[in-house]
């Protein structure tokens, strides 16, 4: 999205939206998949997203996850199958394209740049001018009403967000996409790398959006933070769902016993083989995504700031 667009005003269900079971939902995939060459990475995925509730993605390495993600933010479009956003079958060809309906992806490792001040990277690619200039003021006091808004109580946001903590960060990055209007919210594993205390303060988050009215899909392999803030849970195993269910149609426990499935050894050793593998991934993801985007770091934007 090019254009700030002041916050969407606190609603539980947007009610132009619907909430996915009584109106059309913001996103729903129907039997899609997708195929690297040889590689089924998913199969016959069904899945909705509504406003005001969140759609919890369960599976571990290699499920299709970030497959998943990457077709709903517009990185692959599905090799089978469809995709429609708010009712309207979609195709589209850049994850500019889906910021632009309103799809906004938030990665693990976010394309923050930690020396600038974090209401510079909160409006990084979006900068508010006023004539030829930045308009600092505006941005700053944008920034902090913001955050506050979502319940963020900065001290200053002119220290560089590099001094925030990794939960610090998401938040930040979440009511960013607020800010900019998004209506879907992909969180993708937001919480792997953050401790007990930080997890806690991101689900805060994830709920605080969930009731600003966005639909929030919420990447995780861990049914501990899924099941306090999901409505729906969709499992995956080797690119296939082995479940969709609503929150009434599951207990936490059930939840944890389709995770576990194989057994805790076999999963860890996979879990490390893949470990490297999926940091290279993210990496060029990133890169990737931050060159789509157009939010690479611009030396003459930052000369203004300063
Ligand atoms: N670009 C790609 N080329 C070939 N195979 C891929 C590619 N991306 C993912 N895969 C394969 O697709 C499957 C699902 O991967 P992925 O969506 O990354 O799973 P997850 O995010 O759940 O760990 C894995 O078997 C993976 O090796
Ligand atoms: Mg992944």
């Amino acid at each position: 999205m090019s254009t700030p667009q002041g916050t969407p005003a606190g609603k539980h269900h947007a009610p132009e939206a619907g909430n996915g079971r009584s109106g059309v939902p913001l996103v729903r995939l129907v039997n899609a998949g997708k195929r690297y060459g040889a590689v089924i990475a998913l199969h016959d995925i069904n899945m909705e997203v509504g406003a005001g509730e969140v759609t919890c993605v369960l599976g571990d390495n290699g499920a299709g996850k970030s497959t998943l993600i990457k077709i709903i933010a517009g990185l692959h479009a599905p090799s089978t199958g469809s995709y429609e956003v708010e009712g309207t079958p979609v195709s589209f060809s850049s994850p500019r394209e889906a910021l632009e309906h309103g799809i906004a992806t938030v990665y693990q490792d976010l394309a923050v740049v930690a020396l600038m001040p974090v209401w510079r990277n909160f409006f990084l690619g979006n900068e508010v001018r006023k004539g030829p200039r930045m308009d600092i003021g505006a941005m700053r006091k944008m920034c902090k009403d913001e955050l506050l808004a979502m319940g963020i109580d900065l001290r200053d946001v002119d220290q560089p967000i590099g001094t925030l903590s990794g939960g610090e960060r998401q938040c930040v990055a979440i009511s960013r996409a607020v800010h900019f209007g998004a209506k879907v919210l992909i969180l993708d594993e937001p919480t792997a790398a953050l401790g007990v205390k930080q997890s806690g303060v991101v689900l805060k988050y994830i709920v605080q959006a969930r009731e600003r009215g966005l639909g929030v899909i919420f990447i995780t392999h861990n049914p501990h933070h899924a099941y306090p803030v999901g409505d729906r849970f969709l499992l995956l195993n080797r690119g296939a769902s082995i479940g969709n269910y609503e929150k009434n149609q599951v207990t936490r426990d059930e939840l944890t016993g389709l995770m576990a499935g194989g057994s805790e050894l076999e999963q860890l050793s996979h879990e490390l083989e893949s470990a490297g593998g999926a940091v290279a991934d993210l990496g060029r993801s990133m890169e990737a995504d931050v060159e789509e985007l157009g939010i690479s770091h611009q030396p003459d934007a930052e000369s203004d700031a300063r």
